[in-house]
């Protein structure tokens, strides 16, 4: 198992290894002695993990009760999050006790926001069980809700107490091809070698590793700008356009997969606008192509596509941040004037 700090205001750590759900009563009762714990989590996964995790925390003589709710990115909003808290209440959790997020990248910012609004906050763990989640969403304490005119429009930066990942939930899904565009991306931020070993297409076997690069450097670049003001903003690569290709394909296009159209695109602009190498462009197309994931978007032009985007929260006022690649490990935060975004792009 691996153990890695992550040094916000209040720091955290996030244990990686394989089977370790099991082990999560042992992990979690030192934390604090909480009177009871209440686990969120959706329809799909509580069929899967919540008994083994209900049975851990039992095991140690823990209180637990379980809220589920439909699965998908449609459950992400404000309704859900009402019959959340009606459940903490009836529950009578306190601020003594513990919110445990258990599921994707949804579960965890649905579970994260109400741990951050119930009684002003209350201490959350997450426990992700997607290649997103693990590798991303669980690390950094963005938590949201969606609103009818956006994604994650309602938000809150809120820390969690613990991440437990264990990389054996992940390992037979079908989700995770979904999760690979997060990890090309962590390897072109600042990784080489893990560039390297999704060439090599030896991801798969080295799962606990590549989960805890991963989450060293999105660690780094949190510890570094915890409320998303500057150096934070990198993990933003292929996100603006990958926003906008899942606003136009009305989420039909899943978030992961979303992004990796969004790199390919801005890496292409990059090499077109004398910045990168192409070798470098032609070979993120190499790995993508073997996972099977795109790198065009068909359903709309890029004028669209750039209509899209702008109206991301990345935006600011006539601005808007993107994030050049200049080469493996030396990517940029660029502020550039909105009208100028769609000529540079076009060189591509
Ligand atoms: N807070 C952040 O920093 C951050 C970062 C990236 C993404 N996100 C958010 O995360 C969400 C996407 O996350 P996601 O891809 O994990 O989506 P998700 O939570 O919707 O999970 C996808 C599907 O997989 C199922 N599932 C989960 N774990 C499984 C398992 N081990 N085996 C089989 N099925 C399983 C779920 O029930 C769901 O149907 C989006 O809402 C996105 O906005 C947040
Ligand atoms: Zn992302």
């Amino acid at each position: 198992m691996q153990v890695l700090r992550i040094a916000t205001a209040r720091p955290y750590k996030v244990l990686i290894g394989k089977g370790i759900l099991s082990d999560a009563g042992q992990i979690i009762k030192p934390l604090r002695n909480y009177n009871k714990i209440a686990i969120i989590t959706d329809d799909q996964v509580l069929g899967l993990y919540a008994k083994v995790l209900k049975d851990s925390l039992t095991r140690t003589g823990m209180e637990v009760c379980v809220f589920a709710f439909p699965n998908g990115e449609r459950s992400k909003n404000c309704g859900i999050l009402k019959e959340i808290y009606s459940f903490l209440i009836r529950e009578e959790i306190t601020r003594s006790d513990l919110i445990i997020a258990l599921g994707g990248g949804v579960v965890g910012d649905m579970a994260g926001f109400a741990a951050a609004t119930y009684m002003r906050g209350i201490d959350y763990v997450q426990i992700p069980t997607t290649l997103i989640s693990q590798t991303d969403s669980s690390v950094g304490g963005k938590t949201a809700v969606n609103l009818d005119q956006g994604k994650n429009l309602m938000g809150l930066f809120y820390q969690p107490r613990l991440v437990i990942c264990d990389v054996g939930l992940i390992q037979e899904t079908f989700l995770f091809r979904e999760g690979v565009g997060e990890v090309i991306k962590y390897g072109l931020l600042a990784d080489r070698s893990l560039f390297a070993l999704l060439e090599r297409g030896e991801m798969e076997e080295s799962l606990e590793e590549v989960v805890a690069r991963c989450v060293e450097i999105k660690g780094k670049l949190v510890s570094a700008d915890e409320r998303d003001q500057n150096r934070r903003q990198l993990l933003n690569l292929g996100h603006t356009l990958g926003h906008g290709v899942e606003k136009i394909s009305n989420y039909r296009i899943p978030h992961g997969v979303a992004i990796c159209i969004g790199m390919a695109i801005m890496l292409s602009a990059c090499v077109h606008n004398g910045l990168l190498d192409p070798i470098i462009y032609h070979r993120l197309l190499k790995i993508l192509e073997q996972y099977n994931l795109p790198s065009t978007f068909e359903e709309a032009g890029l004028k669209e596509l750039v209509k899209a985007a702008i109206t991301d929260k990345k935006r600011l006022g006539d601005d808007i941040n993107i994030v050049l690649c200049k080469d493996i490990g030396n990517c940029i935060v660029q502020r550039i004037p909105i009208d100028e975004l769609y000529g540079f792009l076009k060189k591509s």
